[in-house]
């Protein structure tokens, strides 16, 4: 949104196509905007399947008039992972209300009580376009504009907002445009992410009530004042750094309304007490020009930092059941939801991150660069948290909570895909160092289950996104049962970072290809570290630990040395692997989390079956297929299970099978082997017994890599698959 910032519809359409194309990484089947019609206070929507190239194309068709100016404007866009309804125009998003564009919604999480919200509008004469459940809240926004409006009541565009959000049920982020509010916008979110930019030349002054609500007895009486105010009002200096001071001059300088006074009855819809709502639920802040006069600004509203970054690095994230209401260059957050005690602060953060960090720089795929940026992601995990000389873990967001996490009689880890996977391969040093027993979860089957919980319990949630619904549905679910929950996460100011009691951030940097691959090398780093902070009171570990200290040390530079690889790996995908159908990855001990998740890379993105075999199960069952075709990976690195790995790889060879060996440098057994029966190995440095499937899984990495380059497929977007699944 611009207010007072002159922008030609062309710039316009720029700067929001642009922002969907540093988001196209979390879903990308179709992509659309609503922007300023021609008419006075209309509204034109593009949409399109497929990615922002094909948008950018069907607007060149549609070729709206470029020059035309807007002192103030407002555009909102999309980029859509389908959930209901199949990848097609009308299913694009932003879904409207009507053929007039009256309310347009852009909307990602999904709307659970849609049907019945369907049926009922239905009822009322509405017709639907699409199949979304996106559509429902565009008609909703019309329905009870409208019966408001005719029985006299014109809400601001807040008010009905919150109309509206009494009647949805599930998970949204949501913005909303209307031909009634010109100019204006609302953002709300419930379980989906969501933050605004702010950008000004001139110094904003932000004032701000912090509100306590009054007793329940007091509620919905418009003559008494509803209203206590703390008193609180934030100011901002010259660079937006906010801070708060007391101000009691005004304390009720937003909120002491007097609501409106009569209840809009619908048949079928609730009905509402307009004066309830009004006075019960608003809470505000608004930015302001300092002398009071209006101020040029600009918002950028995304559910991602990564499309706001190249405009402002002054943001603001939204809160579950949070309003913002956009107009006349002021924000205004409202609460949807009554709360009693609940913090209303919300601060202006200034991200750390740079555009380049988030650009592809000399990598052909975000992927390879990813991959290639271990040495330095890993690294960056453990800076300033690992004091080498002395072996001793200082991690800040967990420091406190040790005490409370070491009396814990289990500890459950929770996540899903690669994250999980990383929970896997850590659970046995976790156990070793902790000496309490960890269970590792899949959070929808943990939820499936409902698995009881307990308040002693200590739940750890991994999460590279911070913003998975699976993992942040299950975390919910262990918070309302009092259990201490613990974050491990990478993106900072998600969802999960900001839910958990305490946690550590992996510090990975922003990971964009779909497949990941630095965040699984941070979180196996990061879980090690917890693990060595928890046992750092125990003098019987201390060898252990001081061990695992100097192979954390060393992980940086043997990955360096791992990466080199690649041209044999990419020649192995040429040779051995090329054209093939199926490939099984053996691994035991801590190498089964390598082969699973070496499978799950190979399957994301060269859409070869693949799968990750516990070496000590073959003779169950999997060695049926082994034959001198099917192509076999073995993970023969040393440690207490090499006797045992030997001898699955035995079972394979003398079966015909010729499988890659990964194992360590110059590691006689292999070298020898590799004559006699005719295997390839992989040679990758040797490090501590339970970091070394840091090292193990950089090879497979590059493999799915080069499988799928060599396919020809799009490695950063995988078919089917979206970077962060923010539905259930
Ligand atoms: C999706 C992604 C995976 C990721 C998983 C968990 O399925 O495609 O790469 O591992 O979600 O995501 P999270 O952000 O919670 O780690």
């Amino acid at each position: 949104c611009n207010y007072l910032v002159e922008k030609s519809r062309g710039d316009i359409i720029d700067t929001i196509v642009e922002g969907l194309e540093r988001l196209e990484y979390r879903g990308y089947d179709s992509t659309g905007i609503a922007i300023d019609g021609d008419e006075l206070d209309s509204t034109m929507i593009i949409k399109q399947i497929g990615k922002v190239s094909a948008l950018k194309q069907e607007i060149a068709k549609v070729n709206p008039n470029r020059d035309v100016t807007f002192v103030s404007h407002c555009a909102i866009a999309h980029t859509r992972w389908a959930t209901h309804g199949e990848p097609k125009q009308v299913n694009c998003h932003p879904q409207r209300s009507d053929l007039n564009n009256e309310f347009v919604i852009v909307h990602n999480g999904i709307i659970t009580n849609f049907r019945e919200l369907k049926t009922l509008l239905l009822n009322k004469g509405y017709k639907f376009e699409s199949e979304t459940d996106t559509e429902c809240i565009a008609k909703l926004f019309k329905h009870l504009y409208d019966i408001n409006y005719q029985n006299g009541h014109e809400l601001d565009f807040h008010e009905l907002t919150k109309l509206v959000l009494l009647e949805i049920e599930g998970s949204y982020g949501l913005l909303c445009r209307s031909s009634h509010y010109p100019n204006e916008v609302i953002a709300t979110r419930k379980g989906s992410p969501l933050l605004i930019g702010v950008k000004s030349e001139k110094k904003l002054k932000v004032d701000f009530v912090d509100v306590e609500f009054p007793d329940e007895s007091n509620l919905g009486r418009p003559e008494t004042p509803l209203i206590a105010a703390n008193g609180k009002a934030i100011s901002s200096d010259d660079n937006n750094n906010i801070t708060v001071t007391t101000n009691k001059k005004n304390p009720n300088a937003f909120l002491n309304g007097t609501g409106h006074s009569s209840s809009s009855h619908d048949d079928n819809l609730l009905p509402i007490a307009a004066n309830e709502f009004n006075l019960r639920y608003s809470q505000s802040r608004a930015f302001l020009s300092e002398d009071g006069s209006p101020t040029p600004v600009e918002f950028f509203l995304s559910s991602d930092a990564s499309s706001v970054i190249k405009h402002t690095k002054k943001v603001l994230f939204l809160e579950d059941d949070d309003i913002a209401h956009i107009y006349d260059g002021e924000l205004h957050i409202h609460r949807s939801r009554r709360e009693v005690g609940a913090s209303m602060t919300r601060s202006i953060q200034t991200l750390e991150m740079e555009l380049a960090q988030i650009m592809k720089g000399p990598y052909k795929h975000f992927m390879q660069k990813e991959i290639y940026e271990q040495p330095e992601s890993t690294f960056n995990t453990m800076r300033g948290r690992i004091d080498f000389e002395t072996s001793s873990i200082n991690l800040g967001g967990l420091k406190a909570w040790l005490p409370a996490i070491r009396r814990a009689r289990r500890i459950i880890m929770i996540a899903c895909g690669t994250s999980y996977h990383s929970c896997l391969a850590t659970r046995a040093i976790f156990e070793e160092l902790s000496e309490i027993p960890v269970s590792v979860e899949l959070a929808s089957d943990f939820l499936d289950r409902k698995s009881p919980v307990f308040r002693d319990d200590i739940c750890v949630f991994v999460s590279q996104s911070g913003e998975t619904a699976d993992t942040m549905l299950a975390l919910n679910y262990t918070l309302e049962r009092g259990a201490l929950t613990v974050g491990i996460v990478n993106t900072v100011g998600s969802s999960i970072s900001r839910a958990t009691h305490c946690g550590v951030h992996i510090n990975a940097g922003p990971e964009i290809g779909v497949a990941s691959t630095k965040a699984y090398t941070s979180q196996y780093i990061a879980l090690v570290m917890f693990a060595l902070s928890l046992s750092d009171d125990r003098v019987s570990k201390l060898e252990r630990r001081e061990a695992i200290v100097q192979g954390l040390k060393l992980i940086p530079s043997q990955v360096k040395q791992v990466l080199k690889l690649e041209p044999k790996i990419k020649e192995l995908c040429k040779t051995k692997l090329a054209d093939q159908k199926s490939l099984l990855i053996l691994g035991r001990g801590y190498q089964f989390a390598s082969a699973l998740e070496g499978a799950l890379k190979i399957k994301e993105i060269s859409y070869m079956h693949s799968e990750g075999v516990l070496a000590g199960e073959l003779k169950h069952g999997v060695l049926a297929l082994v034959d001198e075709n099917l192509p076999i990976i073995a993970f023969g690195t040393r440690d207490s299970l090499f006797p045992k790995v030997l001898s699955s790889i035995e079972q394979v060879t003398a079966r015909k099978g010729h499988p890659i060996v990964i194992c360590n440098e110059n590691d006689e057994v292999w070298m020898e082997k590799a004559v006699d029966s005719n295997l390839e190995t992989l040679e990758v440095p040797q490090t501590v017994d339970c970091l070394q499937g840091l090292l193990n899984i950089v090879p497979l990495q590059l493999m799915s890599y080069w499988l799928a380059v060599n396919k020809g497929i799009d490695v950063d977007f995988p078919r089917n698959l979206a970077k962060s699944v923010t539905v259930e």
